[in-house]
């Protein structure tokens, strides 16, 4: 197996220390988790899948002038990164009602928002992710008034962009999380979109029937986890030619 330091292990990925100074190895398992970990199950190929499908997305995004801290795919279960200081916030922006949302503003599964709404989680396990206001985040300092300005500005262009992309290959994006960091070139900070964009983390809905592709096939126990994140890739035009369940990648080595 790799020699490559582990930097950390996630529920999802494993990041490992990349080959030059600032870049990480993020490498993406088959483990499944839910409610704050407390369903988890090995989905054998999702990690293939959710590489495949964030780096094209990502790819996207950078293309139309959204900086990213992804640099390339590397194999079939890793991609080369920009190490980032990771913004401990979950910025979630919402199209439709679902998931929590239902529950906690009583609005049915499935009623389209009259805007996009955005809502921010502090990313801590121990306290469940609560959902908190621009005023916890500025007050905590998690993160400056002027870098939550950028992360809104950014969480809305990738919307509009995604929204269209998936639109055209007959797929609703219901809502999405997004992870953001700090990099530093020449002295200036910059904000740049991290982590992943894959069904792991956002709603796709079929645009004809509502089938749903993405996490909450597992979250609710409906089957086909796996078959429904490939049928996003095939519609994306990105289906891996080869098989899902080769054993793990070897960590890219020299
Ligand atoms: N470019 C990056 N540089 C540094 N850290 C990153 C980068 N992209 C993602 N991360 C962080 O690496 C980890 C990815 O692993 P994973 O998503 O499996 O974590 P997790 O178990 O969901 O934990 P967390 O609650 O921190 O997200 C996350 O903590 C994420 O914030
Ligand atoms: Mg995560």
């Amino acid at each position: 197996m790799s020699r490559r330091r582990r930097i950390y292990d996630g529920k999802a990925k494993t990041m490992f220390e990349g080959p030059e100074p600032g870049t990480l190895i993020q490498y993406f398992k088959d483990d499944a988790t839910a409610f704050n970990a407390q369903k988890r199950e090995i989905l054998s190929g999702k990690g293939v899948l959710n590489n495949r499908i964030s780096a094209y997305l990502m790819t996207k995004l950078a293309e139309i002038g959204v900086p990213t801290a992804f640099m390339r795919r590397l194999n079939m279960r890793e991609q080369l990164v920009r190490e980032v200081e990771i913004i401990p916030i979950e910025v979630v922006i919402r199209n439709i009602s679902a998931g929590s949302f239902t529950k906690r503003f009583a609005v049915p599964e499935g009623t389209p928002l009259e805007r996009s709404v955005i809502e921010y989680f502090y990313k801590k396990d121990e306290l469940g992710d609560p959902m908190v206001s621009e005023e916890h985040i500025t007050a905590f300092k998690w993160a400056t008034p002027h870098e939550l300005d950028e992360m809104v500005a950014l969480t809305v262009r990738v919307n509009d962009f995604l929204t269209g992309l998936f639109l055209g290959i007959g797929i609703k994006l219901v809502d999405f999380k997004l992870e953001f960091g700090r990099i530093w070139i020449d002295d200036e900070m910059h904000i740049v979109l991290a982590d992943e964009i894959s069904p792991d983390n956002c709603r796709l809905w079929d645009l004809k029937t509502n089938e749903k592709l993405d996490k909450d096939r597992f979250r609710q126990d409906l089957g086909n986890v796996v078959e429904s994140y490939s049928e996003v890739a095939r519609r994306l035009g990105i289906m891996p030619e080869e098989g899902l369940n080769e054993g793990p990648t070897l960590v890219s080595g020299e």
